[in-house]
């Protein structure tokens, strides 16, 4: 069947800001697993081989996301859920003559479901929604006490979720009488103008993306097996100076010699800051800070971990755990070793483990000219990039 036959139209409402999200870009165009929503919702569509027109309404400025795919026709949505949906209707062939509403925002919904949806408002020309039974017990209460003011029975409810089906021509005309403001769905517009809506079985994996815990929840169903982890590994070494006062793992120690550097020299942080750019393959210090950057003399551990903990998340990783063991003859660590920990933990936002030995008076530690610093970062895909 060729599109412009198509007698199913599916309004993919992707025009919401995601506001509760509180991401940078519009809820529908967040990546999960490298995938944006709208995608994940348009790929289950056409699992769905409905051979139907699909109608993807955006927000503005984002109607050119999608050239080249000929299946699809694009249009700008409102300023309401409401407002989206009619714009994606008035856009629906002539031939469409039964219309799926659905949730960019559901973008994990299956295949079947739309199927199913469709071969209902066939078979019955009735609105069909997908409903899941309620598993938690109910109540009522009073919103400016808090209390309980009774129970009410499950049975008699259902949870529901989109795909929403309908006779396209009975939805014209319950969204040509609807009142001003918005609805929630669709069923409710159509139940308005005196319409029956039936449900079908809906599907646990067509949960509305609302919150951002809600794209770690999607991100596990994508990846059962797990996150994408990486591991990566750093090395740095720094001489001493003439003068006293050296930072190392983050602290002062001003008894011990200083390590030569434009920054303040400190080997183990530099060391962690090359494992978690290395595990990210986002290259090493060198690359992310200018070596000669006038603004970086002197400059602490934290700073650059921070940046390179900001490329991770820009990247989509954040870090799981660290080591680093530092190479040297002095100082002598283990008085010290829990607070370095604590506050290189801090710094990465992950578990950061310090070592320390000596290299037998061998090479260039051994014989006290400096000190060396081997870390190795864990890092893990993130839900929600930065
Ligand atoms: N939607 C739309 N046009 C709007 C508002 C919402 O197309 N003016 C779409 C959203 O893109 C989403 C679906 O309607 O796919 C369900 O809405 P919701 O989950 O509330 O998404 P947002 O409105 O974007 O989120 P929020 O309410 O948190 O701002
Ligand atoms: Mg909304």
């Amino acid at each position: 069947m060729t599109l412009k036959s198509s007698t199913i139209g599916v309004i993919l409402v992707a025009a919401g800001s995601g506001q509760r999200m509180g991401a940078r870009v519009p809820k529908a165009f967040l990546e999960i697993d490298g995938e944006r929503l709208v995608d994940r919702a348009l790929a289950n569509i056409r699992s769905a081989t409905l051979d139907a027109q699909i109608v993807v309404v955006v927000p503005a400025g984002f109607e050119t996301e999608f050239t080249g795919q000929t299946d699809l026709t694009v249009v700008t949505g409102g300023a309401t859920r409401h407002a989206s949906v009619a714009a994606g209707l008035a856009a629906c062939l002539p031939s469409v003559d039964v219309v799926l509403v659905h949730d960019a925002a559901r973008a994990l919904m299956p295949g079947e479901v739309f199927a199913r949806v469709a071969d209902e408002v066939r078979a019955s020309r009735h609105g069909v929604v997908p409903a899941l039974a309620v598993v938690d017990a109910l109540k009522s209460f009073d919103v400016s006490t808090g209390q309980v003011t009774g129970a009410i029975d499950r049975n008699t409810l259902r949870a529901v979720q989109t795909p929403q089906g309908f006779v396209r021509a009975d939805l014209e005309r319950a969204h040509a009488q609807a009142s001003e403001g918005d609805y929630h769905d669709d069923a409710a517009v159509y139940r308005d103008a005196g319409f029956v809506v039936t449900t079908v079985a809906g599907d646990s994996r067509g949960f509305k993306i609302t919150h951002p815990e809600d794209m770690e929840r999607a991100l596990m169903l994508l990846r059962p097996a797990g996150r994408d982890q990486r591991i990566g590994t750093g090395t740095d070494v720094h001489a001493f100076g003439p003068n006293k006062g050296l930072w190392l793992a983050g602290l002062h120690w001003p008894e011990e010699f200083e390590l030569e550097g434009h920054s303040d020299g400190d080997s183990a942080a530099h060391a962690i800051v090359d494992a978690l750019l290395a595990a990210a393959q986002l290259g090493d210090i060198g690359g992310m800070v200018g070596t000669s950057d006038p603004a970086l003399a002197g400059a602490h551990g934290d700073v650059f971990i921070a940046q390179a903990v900001t490329r991770l998340r820009e990247a989509g990783y954040r870090p799981v755990n660290v080591t680093v063991q530092i190479i040297g003859n002095r100082p002598k660590l283990a008085g010290r070793r829990l607070e370095a920990e604590q506050l290189l933990s801090q710094w990465v936002g992950a578990p950061v483990s310090v070592s320390a030995t000596t290299s037998d008076g061998l090479g260039l530690t051994g014989e006290g000219r400096g000190i060396a610093a081997v870390a190795t970062a864990l890092i893990e895909q993130v839900a929600i990039r930065a």
